[in-house]
């Protein structure tokens, strides 16, 4: 089968399209006939060797977590009661390192899929999976965001970023939405009462104050967020590092405040996400879409660090 794969870690241009071995199936999996997948962030640090730390990286390598196809084949253990046949039109994300979406066919654990939310395309079904679950475990979870509380969002115009605006209207909050001037347009047709410009005004200081700080771009500090927050407020970040990782631990402690979001893939959690396209209340945000082939191009893109929503390829 075809596949976008590297051998080394670097740039870029490091990645290929090969034709490589299909997928083994192992017990619990389906395998997924891939229609389009998404790019995040975490396939440009990994494919760059950046989290080398968050386990054994192999070589080579196919990128990407997040998909929408269809399911080619169930592996035998997998009992009909799993809720999945052969033919079902799909979308989830591969959990942890593993990626392998930026194939022709991938193997996925049937409890990381999902039915394809009725009548989105695969290039936007797979645009969500990734950014929804970290928006919706975010908010739902660690935030504990209710209705008319006050939510800030940092990084709004992102991946995480849009999908956490609709979310979080739809749940009935207030939302502030910091990005740069030429996407404000975009975040109020979003969900957001307020926009911050981030080169205009710092986001962490201001009279303001918030239930839920969320830092979908990780680059402003508890200790900073702090200043904004309501005594009750929470803090949650999605970029993993020394101080972070030490919030959490103090934070599942109960003796912070601050949490870092670590997204999983749940069927359940796909399964609301997909309801939540169907009402009508969450929509793909989708930068730009193209062929599997230029996958450099849609990494160099992502890196700019500048995509409106999602970068999505298309397969086959
Ligand atoms: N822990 C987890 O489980 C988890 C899950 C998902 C994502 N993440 C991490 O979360 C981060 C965001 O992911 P993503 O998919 O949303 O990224 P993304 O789509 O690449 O984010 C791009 C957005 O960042 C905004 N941005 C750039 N500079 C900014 C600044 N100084 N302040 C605020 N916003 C700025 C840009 O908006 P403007 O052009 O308007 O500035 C752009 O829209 C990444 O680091 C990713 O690795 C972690």
């Amino acid at each position: 089968m075809k596949a976008i794969v590297y051998r080394r870690f670097g740039p870029p241009d490091v990645l290929e399209l090969a034709d490589v071995a299909e997928p083994r199936l192992r017990r619990g999996e389906a395998l997924v006939r891939v229609e389009a997948a998404a790019l995040n962030p975490k396939d440009v640090l990994v494919r760059k060797g950046r989290m080398r730390w968050a386990g054994a990286l192999t070589l080579p390598r196919t990128p990407g977590y997040d998909f929408a196809g269809q399911i080619e084949r169930l592996h035998p253990s997998v009992q009909s009661s799993a809720g999945v046949a052969v033919g079902d039109e799909v979308f989830g994300m591969v959990q942890a390192m593993r990626g392998g979406t930026c194939a022709e066919l991938v193997a996925v654990p049937t409890d990381e899929l999902a039915p394809r939310p009725r009548g989105l395309s695969a290039e936007r079904a797979a645009a969500l999976p990734l950014v929804a679950l970290t928006a919706l475990q975010a908010l739902r979870d660690l935030g504990e965001l209710r209705a008319g509380q006050r939510l800030l969002v940092n990084g709004a115009s992102g991946g995480v970023g849009t999908v956490a605006l609709q979310i979080a209207r739809a749940r009935g909050a207030q939302i502030t939405a910091v990005c740069s001037a030429a996407n404000a347009a975009m975040v109020r047709a979003l969900g957001a009462d307020e926009v911050i410009d981030y080169n205009e005004q710092d986001p962490t200081s201001g009279e303001r104050r918030y239930h839920v700080f969320f830092d979908t771009f990780g680059n402003r500090r508890y200790a900073d967020a702090r200043r904004v927050l309501l005594d009750e407020g929470r803090y949650v970040t999605t970029v993993p590092n020394a101080r972070s990782l030490r919030q959490e631990v103090l934070g599942r402690l109960g003796l912070s405040r601050a949490r870092l979001v670590v997204v999983r893939s749940r069927r359940r959690d796909l399964e609301n996400i997909a309801t939540l396209v169907e009402v009508g209340v969450l929509e793909p945000v989708i930068d730009r879409v193209l062929p599997l082939e230029k996958s450099a191009e849609a990494h160099a893109h992502l890196e700019t660090r500048r995509a409106r929503g999602k970068v999505v390829l298309t397969v086959g």
